[in-house]
Order: structure tokens, then sequence, then C-alpha cells
């Protein structure tokens, strides 16, 4: 487990046997199969394979196949081999740094867990040596890379050409930027590929999520084969169902998480009827106040400072719990404010008044003036405002991001986006963009282009927003007529939860003429993907 400052330095935490023993059973297929393990911590990985060897020996107790570990951490390299000399094997468990090791001999199997060093820790020496490794298998890999990424090229490095490479990895491989390489290395290398991928979390206590990774063979694939498996223990018995993916030239693999033919039926759609989100307009992150609580305020505060309505703007209120609907409109703002909740921006022109001059002076006893983003803005109390946008749309999610129309022409602070929709797609974005992206494509695009964080919480970044597939200006314009006409159904679904009721009103419209069996595909892989963010936000933070 992850637990000292120490271990995690090095990226230590140890796999569930069940684990283990997959990998070194799908690996090990005959008595003389030489095995290495490139981090072995404390031999799991080494004592699965003895007795897979074990096994494929007919209980000889001295297959001819060899055991190797590397560990750069004495201690856990002085127990390993404890561990292994206690059960009968003999094995050669080096200590050392595996980007410096280069054994003679080249290997049947690699397998094990790599250490996961996030780049802003993973430094200096260590960091050129483990990127050399990698470019010396032509691989140039990003100065983002975590360090798994270069073990995996450099694992690969020590198989005989027709070996097998067993690594269980962090499930970033499948999406992350940087990874794009790894992914492409894989492919280009073996001949076949596999991954497995867990429902619920199997590394209990550990914030990552992993997937394993079977590769055999050399030559090249074009494809992998997907099992989703449950979790560690139901591994053995249930991965026998795999389904076939064919990534696209450098793309995420993340959509191989979803039934194949649900996904190219999504990507059809997505280029059919919609267009990524940047077509309608800019989005971006609202005001970095630099405090929040001294910033906004209630309209109770507001008149006990005295601060009149020409030194305040209109706010959407921090958080984003009140944007529901279809539209944030003036008479929500006051309700909202007139419920107590921070409807205001303190927001004094040059001259403050006698009352905003108080506040100012009561922030900077307080402090406020002092925190970082206060700091190096001249004067410290005015935040610097984004424009006021068109549309508003929420970043961290339960269900799905919502775009709703600023009718209320609040300024946004940073818990909200803003879209700035384009000069000639303003009057029918404001008015029926939100209710055109209740739809099965844009739900699910949603899941496809944002990332599972803390909590089970869908999280947009603003590039990923860009990338968003909503429904096209044409598809818009076309349907506006029928679309005006659901909105107050539609308004009122939304305002209680109703999600699944809005997508059956808008789907027949913006997604017309696709079949029910079609859309009952893209509703399902949407499940499965919102499930499984959900399932994984109840125990850590997800990637
Ligand atoms: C994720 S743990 C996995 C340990 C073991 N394979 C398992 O699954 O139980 C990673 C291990 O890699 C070791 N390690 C970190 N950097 C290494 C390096 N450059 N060379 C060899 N071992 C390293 C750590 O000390 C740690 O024991």
């Amino acid at each position: 487990m992850a637990g000292t400052i120490e271990e995690k330095a090095r990226g230590a935490f140890f796999t569930p046997a069940e684990i283990a023993e997959y990998m070194a059973q799908w690996s090990i297929r005959s008595p003389g199969d030489d095995v290495l393990e490139p981090s072995c911590g404390e031999a799991v990985f080494l004592r699965a394979a003895g007795r897979a060897l074990r096994e494929v020996s007919q209980g000889s107790s001295r297959p001819e196949g060899k055991l190797s570990g590397v560990e750069l951490h004495e201690t856990s390299a002085v127990q390993a081999r404890e561990i292994l000399a206690n059960e009968g094997f003999t094995a050669d468990v080096a200590v050392g740094d595996f980007f410096e090791h280069s054994p003679e001999i080249a290997y049947d199997v690699v397998l094990g867990n790599p250490p996961y060093v996030r780049y802003q820790e993973f430094s200096g020496a260590a960091r050129a040596k483990s990127l050399e490794a990698a470019l010396a298998q032509g691989v140039r890999l990003s100065g983002l890379a975590s360090s798994w990424a270069a073990f995996v090229i450099k694992a690969a490095l020590h198989l005989k050409p027709q070996g097998r490479l067993a690594l269980v990895l962090p499930a970033e491989l499948l999406s992350v930027g940087y990874a794009a390489e790894v992914r492409r290395f894989l492919l280009n290398r073996f001949a076949s590929l596999r991954l497995v991928t867990f429902e619920e979390r199997v590394f209990p206590g550990v914030l990552e999520d992993v997937v394993l990774l079977l590769a055999e063979g050399s030559g090249g694939a074009n494809s992998f084969q997907l099992h989703q498996a449950r979790n560690a223990a139901s591994l053995a018995e249930d991965a026998k169902d795999w389904t076939d993916f064919v990534p696209s030239n450098g793309g995420k693999w993340t959509p191989a998480l979803v039934a194949q033919h649900a996904f190219q039926e999504y990507d059809a759609l997505a280029s059919q009827v919609c267009e990524p989100l940047s077509s309608w307009g800019r989005a971006y992150l609202g005001s970095v106040t630099g405090n929040n609580s001294f910033f906004t305020l209630t309209e109770e505060e507001a008149n006990r400072y005295g601060i009149s309505s020409k030194e305040l703007l209109r706010i959407s209120p921090p958080g984003s719990r009140h944007l529901k609907g279809l539209e944030f409109s003036t008479k929500a703002w006051k309700a909202l404010c007139a419920d107590g909740q921070r409807g205001y921006l303190f927001y004094p022109g040059a001259n403050p008044s006698y009352e905003a001059q108080k506040y100012i002076e009561e922030g900077e006893q307080r402090d406020v003036s002092k925190a970082y983003k206060c700091r190096v803005r001249k004067p410290w109390w005015r935040v610097p405002l984004v424009d006021t946008p068109d549309l508003l749309l929420t970043y961290m999610n339960h269900d799905r991001p919502r775009l709703i129309a600023n009718n209320a022409k609040a300024t946004i602070i940073n818990s909200v986006y803003g879209l700035m929709l384009k000069d000639d797609r303003k009057e029918i974005g404001k008015s029926l963009l939100p209710l055109a992206c209740l739809n099965s494509v844009t739900l699910l695009g949603a899941e496809v282009v944002g990332r599972a964080y803390g909590g089970g919480l869908l999280k947009l970044e603003p590039r990923e927003a860009d990338k968003l597939p909503v429904p096209s200006l044409e598809v818009v314009n076309e349907k506006k007529d029928r679309l005006q006409a659901i909105k107050p159904q539609l308004g009122s679904a939304l305002r209680s939860g109703r999600l699944e009721e809005a997508c059956m009103l808008v789907d027949p419209i913006v997604l017309e003429g696709v079949t029910d069996a079609t859309l009952a595909n893209l509703r399902q892989a949407r499940e499965v993907l919102f499930n499984r963010r959900k399932v994984r936000g109840g125990n850590g933070q997800s990637r």
C-alpha cells in the first residue's frame, strides 16, 4: 500500500495475489519460460510465476525456467528473496534501478506492476535515464509522462520476439495525451494485445484506477481485445468474453469501454448531427476572485455594510447547484438572493465610496489582501472580470455538463464556465442550444470527452468542453419549432432531476430517424461509463 512518503516517492503499492496469479498463469506457458519482474517489490509476481512454472512442469519442484527480479529498495528485495526461498524457489533478485539494468538474456515473460510516480515527483537523473531508455526503443516520451510509461517500453526491450508482457498499469494508459506514444508503441511492437478493466476498484485504499495489459508476439496489431471484469476475485472465472476494439490512429482507447458497435454509431451520429461545442462559441472559466467569501456577498451583507448597488455586480452565486433548468433568469437570481445566497460581487470603481472603503479595510485586517491572487493585482480588491457569457456551462458534474442560458446577464466566477456564442448564433443558441443538448449523443459524448474525478464527478477541462459534440446549427435551425414546443415540459423535467424523461423528449427531434435499437445502444453505453465513474468515485479519486 502506498502509505509512507518514502513509499509514494518510489511508487510502491502492492498487487493483490489474485491479480498476480492471473497474470502469471496467462503468461507462463512452458517449464522453460524465463521470467523477469522489473520492480518486484516483495515478490508477489515472482511467487505467482514460480507456482505457475511448477504447474506447467507438472509439479516438478525445479522447473528449468529462471525467475529474475529487480528492485530499487533493498529491504523489499531482501524480503522478496526470503519469501521466494521459503517456498523453495530459486530466484535472482538484484537490488538496483531497472533503467540501468542490462541483462544478458532475453526473457519469455516480463511481468509486474511498475511504479507510478507523477512527473512532478519524478525528476532529475532518474527521469533522464528513463526517457533515454524509451528513446533507445525509438519512443520519445513527453515531459508529462509518469514513470510507468518508460517502464513499459524498457520492459518490452527485455523480451524475446515472441515473448509475453503482462503489466498492471494505471487506467490513464487509455486516455491521457502523454500515453499516446505508449499506445502507439504497444500496437507497433506486439502481435496481440489484451486489456482487462475492472468495474470495482481492485487496489483497496489506493487512488489509482488500473488496467491489466497482456501483450504477446511481435510484428504489430491494429486492434486489441478488451475484457471488463467485476473485480480481482472474479477475474479467473469470468475473463472469457473479449470484445475487439480498433483504435483510431493516435486516439484515446477509452471508447473501448463501451460496446464497439455503440461507439461506431455514436461516432457516425456525432459527425452527422453534431459539431463540437467550439463551433458554437468560446468556453472559458469565470473570474478568479482570490477569496470568494470576501468578494461575494449576500443581500443581507451588502445592506449591513451599506454597499450600494453601484459597487456590486450581479453574479451566478458560487457553486452550480442552482443551475438546473434551461435558463438562469433574473427572477431565479432574485429568488436566490432572497434565499440568502451570494448573488453579488464586490466591485467598486476607482474611487470607492466611504462604505466600500471600510469593507476594503476590513479585508486588509482579515489578510484577504495577502492571498496570492489578490497580492499580485492592483488594487488588490479589483477582481479581473471575464466577459458576461451568453450561456453558463457547469464543469464539475454528477450527471452531465449543464448548459444554461444566462438570461440574468450575470457575471461569473470560477465555479462555472461561460460560453460566448458566435454573433451569428447568439439568438438561436441562447434559446435552443441548452435544450438541444439533452440528446443521447451529447450525453454519451460528455462521458467520452470528460474525465472521471473525485467522488465520481465528471469534470470537463476547457479544451475538453470545446470537443463536446452538440447538435449542429443546421439541425437546431431545422428543428427549432419542434424544440420550442417542448420547452415547458422539458424545463419542469429538468428542475425535478428527471434527465431520462428530458432525453426521451429531445431524442425523437434531434436524432429523428435514428432507430430505437441505436438509441438504446447509445443510452446503454452512456450508462456503462456513468456507472463506472460512480462506482469508482465511491472510494477515492479516479482518473
Ligand atoms: C507499484 S510497486 C509494485 C511492487 C510489486 N511489483 C507488486 O506489484 O507488488 C513498485 C515497486 O517498484 C520499485 N521501484 C521504483 N522505481 C524503480 C526502479 N527505477 N527500478 C526498480 N524498481 C523500482 C519500488 O520500490 C516498488 O517496490
